[in-house]
């Protein structure tokens, strides 16, 4: 497995079994894209498979969304949260759904998701105060954030002991977790991660986000969406490790500039990290 590859999609042939989407996530987008349909009809595509739909109404009715009413029904969470909104949670239901059985596998799989929870919920808050031309809509970072890390779970369930080796050697040394994939493997968690989201036929702006989420530097200086998660990746990393200081230093003036950010809206994020990040529920 080790040694330099140009195309990581080559190996990843080999060994990745990346799973389908349910067929709800793909339905729910057409009906999103088709203005004529009603967030009642929305919600009652999500009704009709229950044990997904008892996990979104838990997830509507945790603490993050802080409704005064509790949420009863699909069609209920749909009039509340919007259509995109209940996709995301059907999404995110699903996508941990899909990698439950690597439970005991000796990674820490809630810390990972609580990690990818909290930097789509920051994409997601970020994106809606930025003044920058995203050219999607702020929902769509939640996805971004969410997914970011996708091809961790990816590579751990093709190469097992393989890569909880690399993890163990990233953690020992103290050397940035993509640094030491590309030095096993040829290539990271990002770029399984974009070929993981091409797959699953996310808009071609979310895979690529999702690519340079570790750099090249030029990408994350260059094109906001990009910018968007690479920042909230090392916020949401710097807030749980309680660096407050680093933490602050995320979003300097060019980035604050590049994406038309006021000083109010970056101390505001900061603040908005350091509150959620104990309410965020796996
Ligand atoms: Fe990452
Ligand atoms: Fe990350």
């Amino acid at each position: 497995m080790a040694g330099r590859v140009s195309q990581p999609e080559d190996l990843i042939r080999d060994w990745a079994r990346i799973p389908t989407l349910p067929q709800v996530i793909a339905r729910l987008g057409r009906l999103l894209d088709d203005p004529d349909v009603g967030l009642r009809e929305i919600g009652a595509v999500v009704a009709e498979d229950p044990p997904l739909a008892s996990q979104v109404l838990r997830t509507a009715n945790s603490a993050y969304y802080g409704f005064a009413q509790r949420v009863v029904s699909l069609e209920h969470a749909a009039t509340l949260l919007g259509g995109r909104v209940l996709r995301n949670i059907v999404l995110q239901a699903s996508v941990m759904k899909m990698f439950k059985h690597l439970r005991g596998s000796g990674v820490d799989l809630q810390q990972l998701w609580q990690h990818s929870i909290l930097t789509g919920q920051m994409c997601w808050t970020l994106a809606f105060r930025c003044r920058a031309e995203l050219g999607l809509a702020p929902e769509e970072f939640y996805v971004i954030g969410l997914l970011h890390d996708i091809g961790k779970f990816v590579m751990l369930d093709g190469l097992r002991a393989e890569y909880t080796e690399v993890l163990g050697a990233a953690q020992r040394e103290d050397r940035p977790i993509h640094v030491v994939e590309r030095e096993a493997f040829g290539f990271h968690h990002a770029d399984v991660g974009s070929l993981v989201a091409d797959h699953w036929k996310l808009p071609p702006l979310v895979c690529e986000a999702i690519r340079y989420h570790h750099g090249p530097r030029e990408a994350v200086a260059s094109d906001p969406r990009v910018s968007i998660i690479a920042n909230m990746n090392l916020l949401v990393s710097r807030v749980r490790a309680g660096d407050m200081l680093a933490a602050t230093s995320v979003i300097d003036d060019q980035v604050r500039q590049f994406l038309g950010l006021s000083t109010d809206d970056v101390a505001d994020i900061v603040l908005y990290a350091t509150e959620i990040q104990d309410h965020v529920e796996v």
